[in-house]
Order: structure tokens, then sequence, then C-alpha cells
């Protein structure tokens, strides 16, 4: 077989031997879900953009299929979203047959184009074999604007007004714009958002998700929509990243008072999407990665790979106000250690995916350190937490060669108020690292090209 490869993580999804990008087409169906993702079929950097398949029963192992949805001289297959037609009100399906699968995505035409040369719209393509095989329907595009940077179409279900959502952006307008729908192939433009807060680069990939308090058992508690929103860059910690903004949408408009916070504390989470066909909480994920310097990781000959899956809840703060949290979803049976067992003790084995989890201070400074490697050696991630300045991944000396150089360090989370200490959960896959804090408060996504198959845990505490 293949040499082993000690980036290649586990249990986060990665293409098998080519580039990849945002996820596309996220959703349930039928106890599947399906990934699609931004693709190049014919090479390890962007290019080419197509829709790559993989399936997988438990969200932890995928099943590879051939490429959805390929790209051609005059067309790129940008992002997008599918969603189950269950009612079959497109007629693309087979009557009485459960209704289709609809993908979404944006027809990115090419200079070579004849009528649409260069212009961005949506597109419309079928599947009627549960997602296996696509037909793009024949009317495409379904939705032009004439414009060049009009992408990434995220149709959802409004049960309140019966219809069908798109959210789109205009990407360097910094605009949304939102489209409703009762057949998915005739779209009438509803609302325009801007927000003046999310000025740092062009918008891409938003998606508007619905979020509970409590679980289903306990009732339904307090809810809110949650507009999730990348940019490029003027990303939270650096590069390109996501916002997300709490608020409300009726369907046609969504209105928000409160101001941008980030998804992930982390350089490594964009373009982040959930899945459609989920009933309790929405599941989420993002490409772990950054257009900063996604075309120079150091793997090969497949690049990137995807972040956990996410679920959202909304959680009330110290002061009673609405939160996000989002728990990882770290697949059963990874090999979970506490600190109190394995700090200072023998290195650990980096061949199957490990969490670690332990609970520190937030009233006094501490430092956690996972060395890679040699255990005398120097190649270290560091947690730290410090009461004033809050708790910080720095992956500025983990590399085996020098790497992201220019974002080092994740964004801190500050603990609430009254609280003595911090719930830390990090999760080492090989190359890809995610912490969850205080369960699910602040996620921080970052890679980390270490190249080693062990790990030593030190911990410093100020006491
Ligand atoms: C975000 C993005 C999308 C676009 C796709 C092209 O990373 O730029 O806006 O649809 O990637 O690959």
């Amino acid at each position: 077989g293949p040499a082993p490869d000690p980036h290649r993580p586990r249990v986060h999804f990665t293409p098998e031997s080519t580039w990849m990008n945002d996820p596309n087409g996220l959703v349930l169906h039928e106890g599947r879900w399906h990934l699609f993702f931004q693709n190049n079929p014919l090479g390890s950097t962007p290019g080419n953009l197509s829709w790559g398949h993989a399936v997988s029963d438990d969200l932890a192992s995928w099943t590879h299929l051939p490429v959805a949805l390929r790209f051609s001289e005059e067309e790129w297959i940008f992002s997008g979203s599918v969603v189950h037609d269950a009612e079959n009100r497109s007629g693309l399906g087979i009557p009485g047959d459960g209704g289709p699968l609809l993908a979404f995505y944006t027809s990115a035409y090419t200079p070579a184009h004849p009528t649409l040369p260069s212009i961005q719209a949506q597109s419309v393509a079928a599947s009627t074999d549960g997602g296996t095989t696509w037909t793009r329907f024949s009317g495409n595009p379904v939705l032009d604007r004439g414009s060049r940077d009009f992408r990434d179409p995220k149709v959802l279900w409004h049960a309140e007004s019966a219809r069908w959502v798109m959210v789109t952006v205009e990407a360097e307008e910094y605009e949304l714009h939102l489209y409703t729908s009762e057949d998915l192939l005739t779209w009438e433009h509803a609302s325009v958002f801007t927000h003046p807060e999310i000025d740092g680069g062009i918008w891409e990939c938003p998606d508007l998700v619905h979020v509970r308090t409590g679980t289903e058992a306990e009732g339904a508690g307090a809810s809110a929509w949650v507009l999730v929103l990348s940019t490029n860059p003027g990303g939270p910690a650096g590069g390109s990243g996501t916002y997300t903004l709490l608020g409300d949408f009726d369907g046609r408009t969504f209105t928000t008072h409160s101001s941008p916070q980030p998804l992930d504390l982390g350089q490594d989470c964009y373009a982040a999407v959930s899945f459609s066909g989920v009933q309790g909480d929405p599941v989420l994920l993002g490409w772990m990665n950054n257009w900063a310097y996604a075309a120079q990781t150091p793997t090969a000959p497949w690049r990137s790979a995807m972040t956990l899956p996410r679920t959202l809840q909304l959680e009330a703060d110290g002061a009673g106000d609405p939160v996000l949290v989002q728990r990882l979803v770290v697949p059963d049976g990874t090999r979970t250690v506490t600190l109190e067992e394995v700090a200072g003790g023998p290195p650990l084995d980096l061949a199957q995916p490990l969490r670690l989890h332990g609970v520190l201070p937030a009233r006094s400074p501490w430092r956690l350190t996972l060395r890679f490697g040699d255990p005398e050696g120097d190649l270290d991630l560091v947690l730290s937490g410090d009461p004033t300045s809050g708790v910080v991944l720095d992956r500025g000396a983990a590399h085996e060669a020098p790497f992201a150089v220019e974002h080092p360090r994740s964004l801190p989370y500050v603990p609430a108020g009254g609280d003595d200490e911090v719930i830390v959960d990090l999760v080492v896959d090989r190359s890809c690292v995610e912490v969850e804090l205080d369960r699910g408060r602040g996620t921080i996504s970052q890679q980390v090209f270490h190249g080693t198959w062990q790990m030593s845990v030190l911990l410093q505490l100020d006491d």
C-alpha cells in the first residue's frame, strides 16, 4: 500500500488524491449523509471546479463516490446545496417515487461560454437515484442577474411561510440576496441583507440555520435564526473565515441587532454550511483550510480536509443573552484520555485520532504543551490560558517546516465572568486539531503540519 501519511487525518474528511475546497450539497437522505465538495478532479490546486462526492452512515467514515457534477470548458460548477423535493414540486422526479434530490449550484461560466461569458448564475440538477447520478435541468440557469459574482445558493424550507428559500451572495457587493419559490425552479426576489461590520472581504457561502435551546425531549424552548457567512479576506482570525449573526427570519427578510461573532476562533474553518434533511439540532461543517495559504499546505496528492461536523444549539450566557454553541461530533470509539492520565507521561500514539479532556483554571494562568515527535524536541503546539487574555491556541512552533507564519495564533476564548474553570476537549487527528471549550461555547480549528506519529503532553499550572 501507499506510504503511511502523517498528515492525512482519519476522521476528518479528505479527498482521495485531489484538491478540495468548500463543502457543498450537505444532505441527510434516507439515513445517509452526503458530502459533496468543491473539487478539481484533475489536480491538487484550485481549478476545473466540480462537485466531488462521498457518503457516510455515521459522519465519521466516508465512502468516496464518482464526481457528481463535472466542469466543462464553458462552465465550472461552484458551491451550492442539495434539498429533497419530497413532493416533486419541481416535476424533475419520477411521479410516485418519493421525489428527487435537487442540487442548486453556481454555474460559473467561463469566458468561452457562447451566451453568458464570465457570468455566475444559479442552476439546478436532479437525482432520482438517491444522489448517485445527476441530470442537469434543461432550463438552466434558473436565476441570472447578469452578474459576475452572484453565487453559492443555499436552499432551505421555511415552514411558517410554506416556501423554499434560496440564500445567495453578490460577493463583491457585500450583499445577501434572498429568493423564495414554491416549485424550486422559479425564484422570486424577496430581500437584500447587508451588514456594515462585515466589510473586510468578499461575501461567500451564506446559510440560514434555525437553532433552539434545550433538547427535543425538554420541549420547545427559545429559538433564533443564525446567519452563517464567510468572508475572504477579513475572516475573524485572519485570511478567510466565517462569521455568525443571531437574528430573526420571517421567510423573506433576515433581521439582526447583534454584532458578528466568529464561528470559529482558529484560522481553519471556511465556507461552513449546514446539512439539509436533519430533524433535530442543525449539523454544520466547514472547509478546514484558509484561502491565505490553502494552495501551499504540504500534503500530496490530496489537499484539504473538512472540519468535524458540529451540532448547533442556542444557550443563554451569564447575562441571559442567547449565544450559539457548537459541539464537535467526535466519532464513537475515539480514544479519549484525560490530562491527569497523560500529562508528564510517555508519548501518545497519533496513528489514530485522540481526544484530550481536561478541566483547567479560569482564574490563573496555565500552559498545555503538545510536543510532537521527539519528547526532547521543540515541535510544540501550545494551548494557554490566562485570566485576562483568555485561552489561545498557538501553532507557531508546531510545524516541521515553516507554515502559515503570519497566522500562528487563534483568537482568544474568554470564559464567562463567573466561571472558575474552563473545560477543554482537544482532538488531534494528525494534521487536524480542533478544540472545544466549555462544551461548545468556543471552538478552535487549526491545521498543524508536524509530520510526526507521537505526541507528549506537558502541563504547567501556576498555583
Ligand atoms: C468559497 C468559494 C465560493 C465559490 C467556490 C469556488 O471558497 O470562492 O464562493 O462558489 O469557492 O470554488
